[in-house]
Parts: C-alpha cells; structure tokens; sequence
C-alpha cells in the first residue's frame, strides 16, 4: 500500500471519532480524490474493500445490530466490506480501513468507525455485496459539525490523545527507552489508534528490528479489526520515523512490521 506519511501522520493527531454532521454535500473534487484512493487501497487485499455510499449514515444504522450512540445524518458513509473465507480477513479490515478513514481525515472530514452484525432485510439501501462478501462496520463521512464545538475542539487540541494508555502499558514483555526512535514512534503513534469504546486491545512487541502488533486477550473478529488500524498507525509512526519495512500478517502475533535491513 502506498503510504503518503506526511499527510497520515498529520491526520493521526487530528482525528478523532465525530457523531455530529452538518448536512452539507461533500465537495465533488474531494469525493473524486477519495473514491480514486479508495479504489488503490481496495487493490492491497482480496479479504477486504471499502467504499462510498452517498447515503446519510443513519439510513444505514437500523440494518446494524446492536447500539452505536447519537449519530446525526451524513452526506455519505465509508462502507468496510470482508471477504468472509479470507485468512486475517479482520486485522487486513482494520488496516485497510483505517487508510480510509485517515485519508478522509485529510481532506477535512469527520468520521466514526460503527461495528455490527447487518441484518440486509432491515436495510434501506442496498449495499452492492458480491457472493462471500459481508459489511462489517460503516463510518459516516462529512464535514463535522463538532468542530463548532469549542470546547471540544479546544481540549483535543491542547491534549491530543490524553485519554490513551501510556505507552509502557502497551508493552507487556516491558518498554526500552533506549529502541530505537522509529520503534518508539511507531508505539506512540500506534497508541492513538480507535477502537471500541475505547478499549485499546492491542499489544506491542519489539526485538530485531520487527514490531509485532498481538491483542491484549483472545482476539474476537472486532478486536483483530482494531489491532489492524493500530498495525497501520505503528506503520506509519515506523515510517515517519525514518525506516522502510514491510507488513507481514500471521507470525508471532497478530501482524508485524519488519524493518527493511
Ligand atoms: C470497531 C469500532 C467500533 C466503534 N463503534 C462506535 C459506536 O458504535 N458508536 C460511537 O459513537 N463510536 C464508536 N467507535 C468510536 C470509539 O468510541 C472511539 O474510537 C474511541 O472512543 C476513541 O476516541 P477517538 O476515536 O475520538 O480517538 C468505534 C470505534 C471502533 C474502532
């Protein structure tokens, strides 16, 4: 997958999960931008895909079982679709997915990962899935009406992340002030991943030169998910601080960076 670093690194520290939208359209040229980028990232993996639906979230939200909060309309929503015979089919979710919603990020707009089971009976529109196929999670995308919201915008600003744990608890087998800057980088940025009501599965390994990302507990299909975007952010951290690697999934843990020698 091609990474824009600069830009994803950026958008890592402005992102964070938004239910308020204004009910304006998104721009035509950013949709093009995104769909084209959409398009490149659903070429990384055969186990899963994104797209855009230009539908408001809440049209989507009753065909998804269980609760997900106060969610305003959206012009449009990112849908996250598996392929359900795929192996590491969820981490690949994650990472792929997490590149959606980082890229949205960058081009000023709001998002909110939303997991459930869909129920395609209960669903007003139709999602265009292909035989094996199921959606997983969607996100509403749009310009955020939160930002309005001082307060909020304020205290994200002053205390970026200030609701994560602290990195050395990220790190079971212990947190080495002297790894290298990249592996620090790479946990910090890995850190301020989303998930769940926040619950933070994943675990960070280190030890020549891979940066392993396993789950705290057994992994459940949403907890791999979520150990798949931290795997993206520690990538991008690794990158942005100044190495090149590759992804490996599967191995010790869930999924790896490893360092190109
Ligand atoms: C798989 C997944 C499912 C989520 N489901 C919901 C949801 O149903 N409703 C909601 O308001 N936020 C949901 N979130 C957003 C989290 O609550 C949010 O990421 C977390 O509290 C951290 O806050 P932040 O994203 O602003 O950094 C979900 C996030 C993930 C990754």
């Amino acid at each position: 997958m091609n990474i824009p670093v600069k830009k994803w690194y950026e958008a890592v520290q402005t992102r964070y999960s938004q239910q308020k939208y204004m009910t304006k359209e998104i721009k035509p040229f950013t949709l093009k931008s995104l769909e084209k980028k959409f398009e490149e990232l659903n070429e990384t993996y055969p186990e899963a895909r994104v797209e855009i639906i230009e539908e408001s979230v809440k049209d989507i939200l009753p065909a998804l079982k269980g609760k997900y909060g106060n969610f305003t309309d959206s012009p449009a929503f990112i849908a996250f679709i598996i392929n359900e015979n795929g192996k590491h089919r969820w981490s690949k979710m994650g990472y792929i997915g997490e590149a959606a919603i980082l890229e949205a990020t960058s081009h000023g707009l709001g998002s909110c990962w939303i997991g459930g089971r869909y129920i395609p009976e209960r669903s007003k529109i139709n999602i265009d899935l292909k035989r094996g196929e199921r959606l997983v999670a969607v996100s509403p995308i749009g310009y955020s009406s939160e930002n309005y919201n001082l307060t909020r915008h304020f205290i994200s600003k002053l205390f970026p992340h200030r609701d994560r744990l602290d990195v050395k608890e990220l790190c079971p087998d212990g947190y080495d002030p002297d790894w290298p800057g990249w592996v620090k980088n790479a946990i910090k940025i890995g850190s301020y991943a989303p998930s769940r009501l926040n619950r933070q599965p994943w675990r960070f390994y280190y030890g020549d030169g891979k940066l392993v990302v396993d789950c705290k507990s057994e992994p459940s299909a949403y907890k791999r998910l979520e150990c798949g975007i931290a795997l993206l952010h520690a990538e991008i951290g690794a990158l942005d601080g100044g190495v090149n690697g590759r992804i490996e999934f599967g191995g010790l843990g869930l999924a790896s960076f490893i360092k190109e020698i």
